[in-house]
């Protein structure tokens, strides 16, 4: 344990390698708290993992500046190879439900960045990061006060990480339609509550399949933004169900084009897929009203 919490004055070269990796890793961490902000605090389990991302590369980064060679190579490598790993699954099949693919020039950022970060690591380490040049005293009062420079690098660091985890300056969130006016709203309202028996089962599966997540209806509570509204349909019933069992046929524009999971005509069957389709056409207060909706 003492030896994992050591200072070390490593030489130079490494030293430069180690300030390399260390501004990769923070670009991938950025990233990934600009990402939870725009939608994905809105998935489950993904989404907490992206701000657990940034906040380990925050903290991280400090070690460094605190001379923790060893903390902070352990850390870019959990951190950067657990990301790298995650985003290669998540785009070959589904990671923990979850089929992505939306943010391409954002995953070959995050994967760029990671990548270069451990390799950087490895570099320094082969440059002798972990070689002390000189004994660091871990002990007095001297040990533990950081110089002007690491301040310095300290605060800039926790700006850069910190701004973009606390939701500033994110990017704005995927466009999503305008939320209903209060008539629309009391609208959508009365026609899920008058709905028939199709409307009521539809409710729960939108609940069950956890399509809230990822999509807004004012009337119900959902809130989810990385998809369109489903309070602000035009579709008929028939082409809400087509876009639900065969997503990749026609994308709304302004949205990820790989996001909304292709498995739920594998996961439900026809007659839920309508009553699906019967509650969103009745929770949208725009367009026909068409379809079903009793
Ligand atoms: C992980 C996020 C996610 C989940 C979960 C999800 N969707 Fe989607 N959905 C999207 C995105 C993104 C789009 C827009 C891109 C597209 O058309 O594929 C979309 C599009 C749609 C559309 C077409 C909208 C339009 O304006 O053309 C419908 C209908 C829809 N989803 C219904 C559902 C239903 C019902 C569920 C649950 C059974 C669900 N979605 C679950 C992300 C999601």
């Amino acid at each position: 344990m003492n030896a994992l919490l050591q200072r070390n004055r490593p030489p130079l070269a490494a030293l430069v390698l180690l300030v390399l990796a260390a501004i990769a890793f923070v670009v991938g961490g950025v990233d990934h708290a600009r990402l939870f902000h725009r939608g994905y605090a809105q998935v489950e389990v993904v989404g907490p993992l992206f701000l657990l991302n940034a906040l380990g590369t925050l903290v991280v980064v400090l070690l460094l500046l605190d001379r923790r060679i060893r903390l902070f190579l352990g850390g870019v490598l959990s951190i950067s190879l657990g990301s790298i790993v995650s985003i290669l699954i998540s785009h070959s099949s589904s990671f923990f439900g979850f089929a992505e693919g939306g943010y391409d020039t954002d995953a070959t950022l995050i994967l760029a960045a990671e990548i270069a970060s451990v390799v950087l690591v490895l570099a320094a380490v082969a440059a002798g990061a972990l070689r002390q040049t000189a004994p660091v005293s871990d002990t007095g009062p001297a040990a533990h006060r950081p110089g002007p420079l690491q301040l310095g690098l300290g605060v800039a660091v926790v700006l850069v990480l910190g701004l973009p985890i606390a939701g500033v300056a994110t990017g704005r969130a995927p466009k999503n339609d305008p939320t209903p006016t209060g008539a629309q709203l009391a609208a959508s309202k009365a026609a899920i509550k008058n709905g028939n028996a199709m409307v009521q089962e539809g409710k729960h599966l939108f609940e069950a399949h956890h399509c809230d997540t990822c999509h807004a209806i004012a009337a119900t509570g959902a809130k989810g933004i990385l998809g369109p509204r489903m309070d602000a349909q035009s579709d008929t019933a028939e082409e809400i169900g087509i876009n639900i069992t065969k997503p990749r046929v026609d994308i709304a524009e302004g949205f990820g084009a790989k996001l909304m999971p292709t498995d739920y005509a594998s996961k439900m069957n026809g007659t839920q897929i309508k009553h699906l389709s019967a509650f969103i056409r009745a929770a949208s207060t725009t367009g026909r009203k068409d379809g079903g909706t009793g």
